[in-house]
């Protein structure tokens, strides 16, 4: 995996430990099996300077521990690394729920206006600040994000999560064509704000920037060109698009490029893909689209909640899996209707249902934590509690709800509890979110 020199990270509280069932992922359950979960049914977990210093038996790890350090004691709930969603749009929160539509004309009916509120920095601003504290309080710690257009649409962003130390990625939107007038840029103003915005932000405190042709059907070859040629000159940049959604939107890209064998070509012909590169949706793929995805390192984003919502198509979990693609979980806000990691899992473990395919709730969890972190090639600083990752976690209470407890009591094993919590659970089992040891919400 990629490595990169550790820089001190922020935190006030040099040592910190917490205590409860602690459970997290050294690899895909798909593959290791059982060998892929570690669990403490009483742990401790031991925070250095905003890392993982240690994790272990509480009976062990407390011996050992100064016999004053607080503890921060969530006995009777488990605690995970923290979720990682892999795809969302902060500038779509209002558009959440909105009737009655499929991608197209969804995007032209409802989210393309309220994208456009977001040239006023103040807009941006209140919406970035309620959208950080959402992921926060569903238990998400870091998330890879589309803003608008507007450059003071990332700025605003980057912001609210620079004040909340979270790990998070954006970029300004890249569309110069088939768009409104007002949500339109060039290919020259699309690079000078990319550059601007890149030189700003990306690598600052734990931020980085994601390079974001919103999709092909809305950027003209020549700024397709030129966010492959950002990719490739900035180490470390991500690059997000949407890929192969839905029928109309596939006939329309293969209408608007007729030179290129399939949809994921397109993104293939412009050299935008590779590492870091992060595809939504991904639905009309075929076997060669996967493979080429496999050899490059690009990754899928399932986004089960909205293709759901938008009756845009059924994700290929299986297939994918085969062909070896890194795959990470999406809520995509606002066609998803949930920020919650926990109901966007029981929503792909349905759309799985549909397809005779089975999400076991072990690889479930490690989706949405240590594989969404392999996907964006973040999992040597996120997604375990590995020693020397930054220790950004959430703790999950199981009682949360009457129906959750009831059924909670008649599970014997720990995959029937977390099939139990993805089934029936939501934001209000998020007792607590941690950033970087931190307490930054708590119910
Ligand atoms: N394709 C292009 N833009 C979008 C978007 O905002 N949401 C979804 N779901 N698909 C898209
Ligand atoms: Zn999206």
């Amino acid at each position: 995996m990629t490595s990169t020199p550790m820089p001190p990270l922020p935190s006030p509280r040099p040592l910190r430990a917490l205590r409860g069932e602690i459970v997290h992922f050294l690899g895909d359950p798909a593959e290791l099996g059982a060998r892929a979960i570690e669990q403490f049914t009483d742990g401790v977990l031991l925070v250095q300077d905003g890392r993982i210093a240690e994790l272990g038996p509480a009976a062990e790890l407390l011996a050992r521990l100064p016999a004053d350090l607080p503890i921060d004691d969530y006995r009777g709930h488990l605690i995970l690394p923290g979720f990682i969603d892999t795809h969302t749009h902060y500038a779509q929160i209002d558009v959440v729920a909105s009737y009655g539509e499929q991608l197209l004309t969804w995007l032209q009916k409802y989210t393309f206006p309220a994208e456009a509120r977001f040239a006023d920095p103040q807009h941006a601003s209140a919406a970035a600040a309620f959208f950080c504290n959402e992921l926060l309080r569903n238990g998400t710690t870091t998330a890879c994000v589309f803003a608008t257009v507007h450059s003071s649409s990332v700025d605003a962003l980057f912001m609210a999560a620079q004040r909340r130390n979270m790990r998070l990625i954006t970029g300004k939107v890249l569309m110069d064509r088939n768009c409104p007038p007002g949500l339109r840029d060039t290919a020259e103003t699309g690079e000078l704000e990319s550059r601007q915005l890149i030189e700003r932000w990306h690598g600052r405190d734990r931020l980085l920037y994601a390079l974001t042709p919103r999709f092909p059907a809305t950027s003209s070859d020549g700024q397709m060109r030129m966010a492959a040629r950002l990719f490739a000159q900035h180490p470390g940049l991500h690059l997000q698009s949407h890929l192969a959604e839905s029928r109309s939107e596939i006939d329309w890209v293969a209408a608007l490029y007729p030179h290129a064998r399939s949809y994921l070509d397109v993104f293939a012909q412009f050299g935008q893909l590779g590492p870091r590169s992060v595809f939504a949706h991904g639905i009309g793929i075929d076997d060669e689209d996967r493979a080429r995805m496999a050899a490059t390192g690009a990754a899928l984003s399932f986004c089960p909640s909205s293709n759901l919502f938008l009756g845009s198509g059924l994700f290929d979990l299986e297939r994918a899996g085969e062909a070896g693609i890194r795959v990470g979980i999406g809520t995509d806000i606002g066609a998803g209707t949930s920020v919650s990691m926990l109901r966007t899992l029981g929503d792909a473990y349905k759309v799985l249902q549909l397809q005779g395919q089975s999400l076991a709730p072990e690889r479930a969890f490690y989706l949405a934590t240590l594989g969404g972190a392999r996907s964006l090639y973040l999992d040597d600083r996120v997604g375990s509690f590995a020693a020397g990752r930054e220790a950004d976690l959430t703790v999950l209470d199981t009682q949360a709800t009457p129906l959750l407890a009831r059924r909670i009591e008649t599970c014997s094993t720990l995959a029937e509890r977390l099939f139990a919590l993805m089934t029936l659970g939501d934001d209000r089992c998020v007792r607590a979110t941690h950033i970087l040891g931190e307490p930054a919400w708590q119910r």
